[in-house]
């Protein structure tokens, strides 16, 4: 659940399909309903994500993709404004009027009312948090945003902005070595918040060892399930409220994350797999 939304257990996030410089656009668009039509029915997307040429462009690949399914409500989708892209930089820009800037912008760009889930994409070290913070309070109280969350954040940053007005969402990546990411995930989801795990498969980084593991290939054997379908399963028993948001740039690896949603773990198997990712994590 996001909120009160049913939304697909893994969601599908587009970054990757702006960046990839082999894909062109109808490409790209024809993705985006793969990953609708393998299941994922939450889909994130951010100012960020745009070419050097074209300020919002993932948005209005998502919106020429998918404009329908969002506008009828059957496909839910998450953006994310204070981050831009500049060239080849991607400088953070979190006054509040910079922020209001960026919805409007993203508004356009998806064809929308409203936008379901809007984040401050990341902390800008010149502007306090709570002003930021402020800034998506305002625009969900003048109905241009239905939910407003925080991305890349502390606990401690979680806990400002909580101060300000009430956060429905988290969008941070689980970084296993970090005891205040183990933090985060925690709090948020004892208290029930939607922990939108981004870069899922990025909790491995030796790939080799993890899928050579006797333990994971057993598995995988098991549940015909690839080393990285177990690792969106793994991350998916860690909390109740965890959302991974996955991405992918091929028909094939779309259609794998999704169907690792039905994966079910043991309690036992998820402990032992959790070793091993640990393992390789390092
Ligand atoms: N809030 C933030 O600051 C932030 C930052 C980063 C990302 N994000 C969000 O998170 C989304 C996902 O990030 P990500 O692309 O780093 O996610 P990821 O799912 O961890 O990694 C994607 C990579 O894994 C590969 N892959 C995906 N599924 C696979 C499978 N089933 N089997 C084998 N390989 C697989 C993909 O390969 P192929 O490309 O070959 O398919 C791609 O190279 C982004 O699109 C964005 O929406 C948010």
């Amino acid at each position: 659940m996001l909120g009160d939304l049913s939304v697909s257990s893994i969601a599908f996030g587009g970054a990757g399909l702006t960046f990839a410089e082999h894909l062109d656009d109808a490409r790209r668009e024809e993705l985006l309903r793969v990953a609708v039509d393998a299941g994922f029915t939450l889909i994130d997307t951010a100012l960020a994500y745009s070419t050097a040429d074209e300020r919002h462009h993932n948005e209005r690949l998502v919106a020429r993709a998918l404009g329908s399914s969002i506008r009828d409500g059957s496909v839910t989708v998450i953006s994310k404004g204070g981050h831009y892209r500049d060239g080849d930089r991607f400088p953070v820009d979190g006054r509040p009027e910079a922020i209001a800037a960026d919805c409007r912008g993203s508004l356009e760009a998806l064809g929308v009312d409203a936008i379901d889930l809007y984040l401050l994409h990341k902390t800008d070290p010149e502007v306090p948090l709570e002003e930021s913070v402020g800034a998506l309070a305002a625009l969900r109280e003048q109905g241009l945003v239905k939910r407003v969350g925080v991305s890349n954040v502390s606990r401690d940053e979680l806990r400002r902005a909580q101060s300000v007005t009430v956060i429905d969402a988290v969008e941070n990546r689980l970084d296993l070595s970090r005891h205040d990411s183990w933090a985060v995930l925690s709090y948020v989801t004892k208290i029930g918040m939607p922990y939108l795990a981004y870069s899922p498969l990025s909790v491995v980084s030796d790939w080799s060892r993890f899928a050579a593991n006797e333990f994971v290939r057993t598995l995988a054997t098991e549940r015909g399930a690839s080393p990285q379908q177990l690792v969106l399963a793994w991350l998916l028993v860690q909390g109740a409220t965890v959302i991974p948001i996955t991405g992918a740039t091929r028909e094939e690896t779309i259609r794998l994350s999704a169907a690792a949603s039905e994966i079910q773990l043991t309690a036992e198997q998820a402990v032992l797999l959790g070793d091993e990712i640990r393992a390789s994590a390092a």
